[in-house]
């Protein structure tokens, strides 16, 4: 098992498989997406699962798939397949992120591949709004895509939401409606400076104590688990025993680094042992020089024996990342 220098234990791969995205949101802002030629730089499918079959042998339980945008990526389907083969060596769990924007026609066929749950990136009901957050006018393809994602029957569909000032926190009660309507899990995520752009001020960030505030005076919601043991989101209920569920995450008014059980894989494969540290771990290299299991689950050790403790959101000594959430997958 792995377990970092602070005694956590690590249990979670996000793996980004493209930092191209077919979406600009403003507060993330990755490159175009592709058209033709694959970057060589890009892990390929097969690298991508020797990778994984080694994480799981460590003990990693569930992966999820991001990007950039995951489902730009060609063929995505055969990868979910090959991964989905690592539940015999242990893995649990087989998630994805996506924005939604193509999903709806492959949800079925992803699910028959062995895709246990899928989280959609919205941040706004509003066609306008939503082009100006995301550069994208596919909102009804988002939304016919989580339609998808329940016929196809995917257990706990969740919908990520940034609430920014000024650009869509007058929606958040607007959201919590369509999390009891729809009976999904809507997480509002707090704004967090990861933007290439460089965006990112405390102004523009709404805290997740407004956000439930906000919620809780249209529909009173009631805390659902103490602790967060482990998991980013704080989850409620509607008191009226409404369907849905409400997640806040406060990545930086109430960090969560102490309870971190996550790792991340580039899409040109260096380990990131933290959304916002500065070094990585070139497994990419290792592996395309031939090199053996053994190795690459001691660099895996390495790099985690090394993660950091937390990031430094807020202090005068925070540093951006070298790269945006597009790159390192969220
Ligand atoms: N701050 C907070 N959340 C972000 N995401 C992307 N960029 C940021 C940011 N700067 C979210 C996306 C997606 C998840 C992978 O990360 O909305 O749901
Ligand atoms: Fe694309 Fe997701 Fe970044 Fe938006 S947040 S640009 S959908 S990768």
């Amino acid at each position: 098992m792995l377990f970092d220098s602070f005694n956590r234990r690590i249990k979670d791969l996000r793996v980004s498989v493209t930092d191209r995205c077919n979406f600009r949101c403003f507060y993330c802002d990755p490159d175009p997406a592709p058209c033709g030629s694959i970057d060589p730089k890009l892990l390929t499918f097969e690298e991508i699962h020797s990778l994984c079959e080694v994480f799981v042998s460590l003990g990693i339980e569930k992966i999820r798939l991001t990007g950039g945008e995951p489902m730009v990526r060609k063929d995505l389907d055969l990868l979910v397949g090959q991964l989905a083969g690592l539940k015999r060596l242990g893995l649990q769990e087989l998630a994805m992120i996506t924005n939604g924007s193509n999903f709806a026609n492959k949800a079925a066929q992803f699910r028959s591949c062995g895709l246990d749950r899928v989280t959609f990136s919205l941040d706004s009901l509003k066609p306008d709004i939503f082009r100006s957050i995301t550069g994208s006018d596919k909102l009804s393809h988002v939304l016919e895509s989580i339609e998808a994602a329940r016929s196809a029957g995917y257990p706990n569909i969740r919908v990520n939401a940034v609430i920014v000032r000024g650009r869509n926190d007058d929606e958040i009660v607007d959201l919590a409606q369509f999390a009891r309507r729809n009976n999904l899990a809507v997480r509002f995520i707090e704004f967090m400076p990861l933007d290439s752009r460089r965006t990112w001020d405390r102004k523009n960030m709404v805290t997740a104590t407004e956000i439930r505030e906000t919620i809780n005076s249209a529909f009173p919601i009631i805390l659902k688990n103490a602790s967060r043991r482990g998991e980013t989101a704080w989850t409620y209920r509607f008191a009226d025993g409404s369907g849905g569920e409400i997640g806040l995450i406060a990545p930086v008014t109430n960090a969560f680094c102490g309870e971190c059980s996550r790792i991340r894989l580039t899409a040109d494969g260096q380990i990131k042992t933290c959304l916002f540290s500065t070094k990585e771990y070139d497994l990419r290299s290792l592996l395309r020089k031939g090199g053996s299991r053994t190795e690459v689950a001691n660099l895996i050790r390495f790099a985690v024996a090394r993660k950091i403790a937390g990031h430094t959101i807020g202090s005068p000594t925070f540093e951006y990342s070298s790269r945006s959430m597009s790159s390192i997958g969220g």
